[in-house]
C-alpha cells in the first residue's frame, strides 16, 4: 500500500478549496508559469503518477494534465473505459481501490458527477474532476488565472454568463461565491443552472443584453454539451438569441474580456469576430489550464507552498 502522511484532499468542485486557498493557488499558477517561461526545472512530483480516466473526449484537459506531470518529473496514464475493465462493468468502488493503490492522484472526466464522488469515497489518492455533467472546476482555475493576469482582482467585478446553465456555469457560480464577483446568468427558459447560490452575488435572467450591460467579463460555452448531441437541433433553436456577437459585446464594459472554455462553435454560441477579436482571451485561457493544474497538483500532493 502506498504510504501517505498527508490527509487525502479531493477536488471535485471549486468549493473543495477555501477562498484563501483558491487565491493562493491562482498566484502560484502565475508563478509556475513564470518559472516555466524562464526555463526553470522544477520537479516536485518526480516518480509520481497521475491516472486519467476519460469517459468523454478531450484535447485541453488530457494534454494539460499529461504535460503538467511530465514537466513536474512524473508521468500520466490515459485510461479509457473502452479499454479498461470499467467499460465491462467492474464496479467504480473496486476500480477506485485498485487504481489508488498504484497511482498517486486520479483525474476523472465522467458523464455523472456521482461516479466521481463514489470513486473518491473509495480512493486512497486525491481525485480531480476534469469535467462532469455538473461541474468543470479545472477550467475555472484557468479562467480565473487569466482574468487575474489581464485585469487583476476579480472581486467586485461583474461577469456575464451567456447561454446554457451547464457544468461550466455551475462552476462559475461557485467561483462567484468564493471570490466575491457578481455573476449574471442569461439563459433561455428551461436552461437555467440548478446550482444553488446563497450569497446574492448570482442573478439568473433570460435577457442576454441585460446580463451583459457593463460586464467586465463575458463568457459562453457550447449550447449542447458532450452527451447532449441528440438535443443539438432543439437547443440551436432555443439559444438562437444567445450568440455572443459584436452587438452584445458592445454592451459590456469597453475593457471587457471574452472567454470560452473551448471547443467553440463559431456562428453558434459565439461570432467569429468575437472569439477571434481583440477582447478574446481564449488562447491564454486554454494555455493556463496547464499552469493552473500544476498549481492544483502541487497543492494536493505536496501541500501549500510557503
Ligand atoms: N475546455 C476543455 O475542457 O477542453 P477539452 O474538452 O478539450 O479538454
Ligand atoms: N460544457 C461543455 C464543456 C466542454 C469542455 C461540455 O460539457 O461538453
Amino acid at each position: 500500500m502506498n504510504e501517505r502522511s498527508r490527509p487525502i484532499r479531493h477536488f471535485l468542485s471549486l468549493l473543495d478549496l477555501s477562498a484563501t486557498e483558491l487565491r493562493a493557488l491562482l498566484q502560484r499558477a502565475i508563478e509556475l508559469k513564470r518559472m516555466q517561461r524562464a526555463g526553470t526545472i522544477y520537479e516536485p512530483l518526480k516518480n509520481r503518477v497521475l491516472g486519467m480516466v476519460f469517459e468523454k473526449s478531450s484535447t485541453r484537459t488530457r494534454v494539460s494534465f499529461e504535460t503538467a506531470m511530465i514537466q513536474f518529473g512524473g508521468g500520466a496514464i490515459f485510461l479509457s473505459p473502452r479499454d479498461t475493465q470499467l467499460g465491462r462493468g467492474e464496479p467504480i468502488e473496486d476500480t477506485a481501490r485498485v487504481l489508488s493503490r498504484m497511482v498517486d492522484v486520479v483525474m476523472m472526466r465522467t458523464f455523472s458527477h456521482e461516479s466521481q464522488a463514489l470513486f473518491a469515497a473509495y480512493s486512497q489518492a486525491p481525485v480531480i474532476n476534469g469535467l462532469s455533467d455538473t461541474q468543470h472546476p479545472c477550467q475555472l482555475l484557468a479562467d480565473l488565472q487569466t482574468y487575474a493576469e489581464l485585469r487583476g482582482d476579480i472581486a467586485g467585478r461583474t461577469v456575464a454568463w451567456i447561454g446554457d446553465g451547464n457544468n461550466m456555469c455551475n462552476s462559475y457560480i461557485d467561483a462567484a461565491e468564493l471570490l466575491g464577483f457578481r455573476l449574471r446568468v442569461a439563459s433561455p427558459a428551461g436552461y437555467a443552472p440548478t446550482q444553488s447560490c446563497a450569497s446574492g452575488l448570482v442573478e439568473l435572467m433570460e435577457d442576454p443584453h441585460a446580463a451583459t450591460d457593463g460586464a467586465d467579463l463575458v463568457v459562453t460555452d457550447v449550447w449542447a454539451s458532450m452527451g447532449q448531441e441528440d438535443e443539438a437541433d432543439g437547443r440551436k433553436e432555443a439559444f438562437r438569441a444567445y450568440q455572443v456577437d459584436q452587438a452584445l459585446m458592445r454592451r459590456a464594459h469597453p475593457d471587457a474580456l471574452f472567454m470560452h472554455c473551448l471547443p467553440a462553435h463559431r456562428g453558434e454560441e459565439v461570432a467569429a469576430e468575437i472569439i477571434d477579436g481583440a477582447q478574446s482571451a481564449v488562447w491564454q485561457e486554454a494555455e493556463n489550464r496547464l499552469h493552473a493544474q500544476k498549481a492544483l497538483l502541487e497543492l494536493l500532493l505536496c501541500g501549500p507552498v510557503s
